[in-house]
């Protein structure tokens, strides 16, 4: 078990590169079931949930190599129309695996997602998406399986723009005979970066806007190569550590546009960001005022970045308020947070926030990925000693998080013993 030591050591300085983005790479390396030829992904972060999905991969039939952030992978054949329980439930995003192999095999049997401490999480619109385009499905014994001689194009509404659904219906959809009009669908740039990489292997999407996608269905799709797309998530969690700390930072490759909620919110707050040339440039103008947050899908406030910017609002001056609307459970870092001295009151999907004058150090342990993440940020602003445990589900979402930290002036270090 290892451990993140987090001294509070004032305003960070430098420069950072981020990494290509873990929620668009997990989707892409699915899309690779789609063809039989080699596909080669640059960018490919070094992270647990990669590697985990890369085994799941090589499960059923992948040959793949991972080197230097470049993934080859080539599905010759499909060796398993199945996958292990034990492998995917250490992962949700492996259901992304039933649309593609759906679609080229025409059959695929996945075990049912369990749902997170963040909420129940079902997969029932992913499901409605593969019914629609002519698939049976059946659920039993823990798996879903899903059959269908040739997917067949219509017209799939979204009862809520889930990202997860809409990809999977656009990865089915991608080899199929007729058009998909998905509507409601998601929009977040990850699924951009997806019909992108879709487009480029042969298939016909077009984002329309307005939360519809056009998927006309080909015969056949081929290998490519793509870089993925960088980090939004990571690049708002390094603007937030910017913002606790006082600090004047670079986001190299970080993509303005994906993150302009955040980016009004720290203008609210008091940092400033702006578009330089291949990244963004984040600081401080050294106040730190309340404000609020109301998380929504794209392109609302990310839920993703919610629990990070919670940190920033605990030592803001006056009284914050996020609104959580997308999961239902999502206040871990609440708890941990006010073991470092923050004031939080939280009621069903709202959490009230009191700035206070400086939080300290404390023994605290990552509840999960960002919340996780969220520790991190508000222990670079505390005063003394923060030790943060469980720090593997930090890791599932971002690379070389210490070292990148490290490199800005933060004092933070990995250690396998508790202090
Ligand atoms: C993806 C992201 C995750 C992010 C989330 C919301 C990946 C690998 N993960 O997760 O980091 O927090 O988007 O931006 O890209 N829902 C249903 N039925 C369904 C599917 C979803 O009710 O069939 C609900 C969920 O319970 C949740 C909401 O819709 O409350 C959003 O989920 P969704 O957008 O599907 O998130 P994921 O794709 O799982």
């Amino acid at each position: 078990m290892s451990f993140f030591i987090v001294k509070g050591s004032g305003p960070l300085k430098g420069e950072v590169d981020i990494s290509g983005a873990k929620n668009a790479v997990l989707p892409i390396l699915c899309a690779c079931l789609l063809t039989d030829e080699e596909c080669v992904i640059k960018s490919v972060p070094p992270l647990m949930d990669v590697c985990m999905l890369l085994d799941i991969l090589k499960s059923i039939g992948a040959e793949v190599s991972y080197e230097n952030e470049v993934v080859k992978i080539r599905f010759l054949n499909i060796t398993k129309n199945e996958i292990d329980t034990n492998l995917a439930a250490s992962m949700r995003a492996s259901f992304l695996i039933m649309g593609p192999m759906l679609a080229r095999t025409g059959k695929a049997k996945i075990p049912l997602p369990g749902g997170c401490r963040i909420g129940t999480r079902p997969v029932d619109l992913h499901l409605k998406g593969f019914e629609i385009l002519g698939a049976k499905i059946n659920q039993e014994f823990g798996y879903v399986s899903a059959q269908a001689e040739q997917l067949k194009g219509d017209y799939v509404y979204l009862d809520f723009p889930s990202v997860g659904a809409t990809e999977n219906i656009m990865m089915a959809a991608s080899i199929s005979e007729g058009a998909t009009l998905i509507e409601n669908a998601a929009e977040e740039p990850e699924i951009h970066d997806l019909a992108v990489f879709l487009n480029k292997m042969g298939a016909n999407i077009k984002m329309k806007g307005s939360g519809k996608i056009k998927i006309t269905g080909v015969k056949k799709l081929k290998g490519t190569e793509h870089t993925v797309m960088p980090d939004r998530i990571e690049t708002g969690t390094f603007m937030a550590a910017a913002a606790v700390t006082g600090g004047d930072i670079i986001l190299k490759n970080a993509v303005l546009d994906h993150v302009q909620p955040a980016s009004a919110k720290l203008a609210e707050n008091g940092t400033i960001t702006e578009k330089i040339r291949n990244g963004i440039h984040v600081y401080s103008t050294g106040e730190k005022k309340a404000f609020n947050i109301k998380t929504m899908p794209f392109p609302g406030f990310p839920t993703d970045m919610q629990a990070i910017f919670m940190s920033l609002m605990t030592i803001s001056k006056g009284t914050s308020m996020v609104t959580e609307t997308v999961f239902e459970n999502r206040f871990l870092q609440a708890a941990e947070l006010k073991r470092m001295g923050a004031d939080i009151k939280t009621e069903g999907r709202t959490a009230v926030i009191e700035g206070v004058d400086k939080l300290t150090g404390a023994r605290v342990n990552a509840p999960d990925l960002r919340a996780g993440a969220a520790l991190v940020i508000a222990a670079l602003a505390s005063e003394g000693m923060t030790e943060i445990g469980e720090i593997q589900h930090i890791e599932r979402g971002y690379s070389n998080f210490d070292e990148k930290l490290r490199k800005l002036g933060a004092d933070i270090e990995k250690s396998d013993e508790e202090i």
